[in-house]
């Protein structure tokens, strides 16, 4: 297997990890969709967005308060990367796995466009192909076309403005996700972490808890990040590389029952 820096070792025993597991689950980050051709947030290697913007500005409700414009330019600019890619051999190995619960924090929907089922996909921080309205009162929401930019406009029901359904920091997650990714984390032998620097909360908190509930940690990652410190197995190589080769003649699922 070439899986770039990896070795068979690493991967081996991360292999053994997910076939001893009865109950797996997935926690993915930027990472997974990386080679793709997706900057991530942090990663210097991928052109990352937040050494290049300012998250405050971009991703927060202050932010959008003083320039919306900047902001909707913005997230036009994102979907037009996101319509532009397609799915990588990760996603694909994942979406293969139909018993797998995926909890993602990205935005995009490449794991369902590689064939995963919407419902046993978890985005905790909301989706990029959905516009919402912005005030927490009021549950508008509307589908947008991926490649399609969107002007500023209002919501059609109350008035206020329409913003991409993503979860700003600061923000809160939507609730019945991350208590449905809570639960599954409090249930699982082994959670496989894919591409995710771990720093981000709640988000990040859920390898922590399913550590405390017994859970193995297998991490899947080029670079050292806060989730392989804590890592029963650490395959350090790139998703797409790494995923298939570790899941190959597996049938993983999230809920034996
Ligand atoms: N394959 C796997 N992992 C990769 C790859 C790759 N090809 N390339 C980079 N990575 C790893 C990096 O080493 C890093 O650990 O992916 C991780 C990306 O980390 P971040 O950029 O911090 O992304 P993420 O953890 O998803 O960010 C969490 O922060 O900005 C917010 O809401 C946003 O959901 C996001 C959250």
């Amino acid at each position: 297997m070439n899986a770039g820096a990896a070795s068979e070792a690493q991967l081996q025993a991360a292999r053994e990890l997910l076939a001893q597991s009865a109950r797996v689950a997935v926690f993915s980050g930027a990472g997974l969709s990386a080679d793709s051709g997706l900057p991530t947030f942090r990663d210097p290697a991928t052109d990352a967005l937040w050494a290049r913007y300012d998250p405050t500005e971009l991703a927060s409700a202050a932010g959008f308060a003083a320039n919306p414009q900047l902001v909707i330019d913005w997230y036009n600019w994102r979907r037009g990367r996101y319509a532009a890619v397609a799915p990588n051999a990760a996603h694909r190995a994942l979406a293969a796995q139909a018993g797998l619960v995926q909890i993602t924090q990205n935005v995009d929907h490449l794991l369902e466009q590689a064939g995963a089922a919407a419902e046993r996909v978890l985005h905790l921080h909301g989706s990029i192909l959905y516009d919402r309205c912005h005030d927490g009162g009021c549950d508008y929401r509307e589908a947008v076309e991926p490649g399609m930019p969107q002007p500023l406009r209002a919501c059609p029901r109350c008035g206020a403005p329409l913003r991409p359904a993503v979860v700003w920091f600061g923000e809160s997650l939507p609730m019945d996700v991350w208590h449905r990714a809570q639960r599954l984390c409090e249930n699982v032998d082994c959670l496989l972490v894919i591409g995710t620097s771990a720093t981000v909360y709640p988000a990040a908190g859920l390898i922590a808890l399913a550590r405390e509930c017994g859970s193995r940690i297998v991490v899947v990652d080029p670079n050292p990040s806060a989730a392989s410190d804590v890592a029963d197995a650490f395959v350090r190589g790139a998703a797409a590389e790494v995923v298939p080769a570790l899941l190959d003649g597996l049938e993983l699922v999230s809920n034996p029952d």
